[in-house]
């Protein structure tokens, strides 16, 4: 019998061709993410949707010359927008002002996210679902209990997108080192948000920083996105960065479906790790392949600081996961 990776040389999508979706295309997220989904090369079919503006960032992303058609559709076409999708990125929804943690986003983009899941489970429920909306650690379960409830959940195909905070830890780590951050690999484990996203540091070749360095550098990695909505002022979160690193793990998710090997990413999953202490999701490394998940890896040996991290992390994950699952029960 032909193995699913041979099966699928020889499948008409032998050519790596793949349908991706942007949810949310016309946001300060998803326009740079479009333009860099037009730049992958096993993308042939670029589907952008937004409540407002999709068709002019589709227009304009159309005329660069990769081989793929690209449409933009407005909100009565989501259908049409969802239909034959590979891979499903949802940037859709509100970002931090300043003072604002990525919880008190949960208001809003809580039912955005739903009511999207719910279209996803009805036209595309094979596809990959990447979330970027925040907050991530809530956002994600909710996508698992909409697709539980329509009996199309597989958790092999559902992701929350972390990267931009493995960027954050290369950037950072290598300004503190004096190192080039293209070197720096950093892998960062349990949930996009605030404490609950630890960096790794005794795995890579900086075990050795001082406690106050170390502490200092484990700090900004998990606020990083502090200082840009600092900066902005009002005017958002990180976009372009996010769009880098949302484009670098969709690219992943591409590669492991058309079953190139050692495709591996930290990314925030349903998970086996910590589910026999009630944490359901959580975010380490994850093999990529032809279903999505191959297989979720486990942390490695930690230090005795990143054992205290990850402990109080599960805490906070515990809640923030039960947030999103009451909210479908709530509010189907
Ligand atoms: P934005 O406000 O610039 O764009 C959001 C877009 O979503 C807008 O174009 C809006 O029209 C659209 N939208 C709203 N409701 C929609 C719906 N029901 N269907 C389709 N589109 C809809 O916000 P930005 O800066 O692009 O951020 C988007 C989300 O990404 C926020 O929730 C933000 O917190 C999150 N984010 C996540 C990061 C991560 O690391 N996972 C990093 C940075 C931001």
């Amino acid at each position: 019998m032909l193995s699913k990776v041979a099966a699928r040389s020889f499948s008409s999508s032998a050519s790596a061709a793949y349908k991706v979706a942007v949810l949310g295309a016309g946001g300060g997220i998803g326009q740079p993410l479009s333009l860099l989904m037009k730049l992958n090369h096993k993308v042939t079919d670029l589907a952008l949707y937004d409540i407002r503006g999709a068709p002019g960032v589709a227009a304009d992303v159309s005329h660069i010359p990769t081989n793929s058609t690209v449409k933009g559709y407005n909100p009565d076409q989501l259908q049409e927008a969802l239909t034959g999708a590979d891979v499903i990125i949802v940037p859709a929804g509100v970002p931090r002002k300043p003072g604002m943690t990525r919880d008190d986003l949960f208001n809003t983009n809580a039912s955005i996210v739903r009511d999207l899941a719910k279209a996803a489970a009805d036209y595309a429920p094979k596809a990959a679902l990447l979330i970027i909306s925040n907050p991530v650690n809530s956002t994600v379960p909710i996508v698992a209990e909409v697709y539980k409830s329509k009996g199309v959940y597989d958790p092999k195909k559902l992701f929350g997108v972390t990267t931009l905070d493995v960027l954050r830890a290369s950037r950072f780590v290598s300004e503190v080192a004096g190192t080039n951050p293209v070197n720096e690999k950093v892998t960062v484990v349990g949930g996009h948000s605030g404490i609950t996203i630890i960096p790794l540091l005794s795995q890579t070749n900086h075990k050795d920083l001082d406690a106050e360095t170390r502490d200092a550098l484990v700090h900004r990695i998990q606020f990083g996105g502090d200082e840009v909505v600092k900066a902005k002022d009002g005017a958002g979160s990180a976009t372009l960065s996010m769009a880098q690193a949302g484009a670098r793990f969709a690219g992943a998710v591409l590669d492991g479906l058309a079953g190139e090997k050692d495709v591996i990413e930290p990314t925030f999953v349903d998970s086996p790790l910590f589910k026999s202490e009630g944490v359901e999701f959580f975010s380490s490394k994850v093999t990529l392949g032809v279903e999505g998940v191959k297989t979720v890896h486990p942390l490695g040996q930690l230090s005795e600081y990143e054992e205290e991290l990850v402990k109080t992390a599960k805490e906070t994950l515990i809640g923030n996961i039960k947030k999103g699952v009451d909210f479908v029960a709530q509010n189907p």
